[in-house]
């Protein structure tokens, strides 16, 4: 055989290959979108859940009754793939499809302080410390520096890199005539233990289960003010606009008590540095909802 010949057999070989594959892959395709169908998905339903769900995905779907939740689900901004099964079972139970995102993503379609896990400490700065997260007993962070009683009531502490932007929010807030005041910070375990024992879940951590044992949290008030009458001052309304500017974000907003699992509170700010803390901001979540998404799915935190 000639070497032009044997070349044609080849090229031609290809061309069928080729060709197989493209009729399979849409007879497969096809076949999907029928079966889709059979189970009662519209038109437009089955092209969502052809462009977003993988193959695996798919025959999961496939193998279930219909569902009128599932493409609201996976079109939500905050929709992660391997909750899927979690998003499904919690939305019978409720019908605003946003909030069973935020719901499961935090885990909190679980009870509170049940599948729990310990904290990430190595994430340092971004450690992630809620109801589903705890920290050891004996975690205790290093360089811990006490707070000079011009900042703060008597006797606080908390770590070097907080207290530095913490002094420096505070001189900004003080130009503009404002007086900020830390009344609770850095926490041991024990600590923590003894705040619990005179508050409840609404409020106070858990020992282990709270941020102000990373030694990141502070709760800033001003002059003779207690709880949330603070968010009536000058002050709560200028770290509104600025505390991210040194770092700070307020941990437990008003409405999202569903996701963080405690009351609002007005005085308890966390630092995670000030990119993070812009961006925690400008996206409008809470922390534990921020983290799920951006840090743990996507590793972008
Ligand atoms: N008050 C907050 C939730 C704490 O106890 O850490
Ligand atoms: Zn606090």
């Amino acid at each position: 055989m000639k070497k032009e010949e044997i070349k044609k057999i080849i090229i031609i070989v290809v061309c069928v290959a080729i060709l197989v594959s493209i009729i399979m892959l849409i007879k497969g395709c096809d076949s999907t979108k029928s079966d889709l169908k059979k189970i009662g998905y519209s038109k437009d339903e089955i092209n969502t859940i052809i462009e977003k769900l993988n193959d695996e995905e798919i025959t999961k779907i496939l193998n279930m009754e219909y569902n009128e939740n599932l493409v609201n689900i996976i079109n939500e901004q905050y929709y992660i793939p391997y909750n899927l099964d979690r998003y499904l079972s919690y939305a019978n139970k409720n019908e605003n499809i946003k909030d069973v995102i935020s719901i499961v993503n935090v885990g909190a379609d679980n009870e509170w302080y049940t599948n729990t896990k310990e904290t990430n400490i190595d994430e340092g700065i971004k450690m992630l410390v809620n109801k589903f997260h705890y920290l050891k007993e004996d975690y205790s962070p290093d360089d811990i520096v006490p707070i000079s009683n011009w900042y703060a009531y008597e006797g606080h502490s908390t770590k070097k890199e907080v207290y530095d932007k913490y002094v420096s929010m505070w001189e900004a807030a003080n130009k503009e005539g404002l007086t900020l005041l830390v009344n609770s910070s850095y926490r041991t375990f024990e600590d923590q233990q003894n705040e619990y024992d005179i508050s409840n879940d609404d409020y106070a951590s858990r020992p282990g289960f709270s941020e102000h044992q990373t030694g990141l949290a502070l709760d800033i008030v001003t002059y003779d003010i207690i709880g949330n009458e603070f968010e009536n001052t000058d002050e709560f309304k200028w770290l509104q606009e600025n505390a991210h500017l040194y770092g700070f974000i307020l941990r437990y907003p008003k409405g999202k008590e569903y996701i963080t699992g405690y009351n609002y509170e007005s005085w308890h700010y966390r630092y995670v540095g000030k990119e993070l803390a812009t961006k925690v901001k400008e996206s409008g979540l809470t922390y534990d909802e921020y983290y799920a998404y951006y840090c743990e799915y996507k590793k972008a935190c």
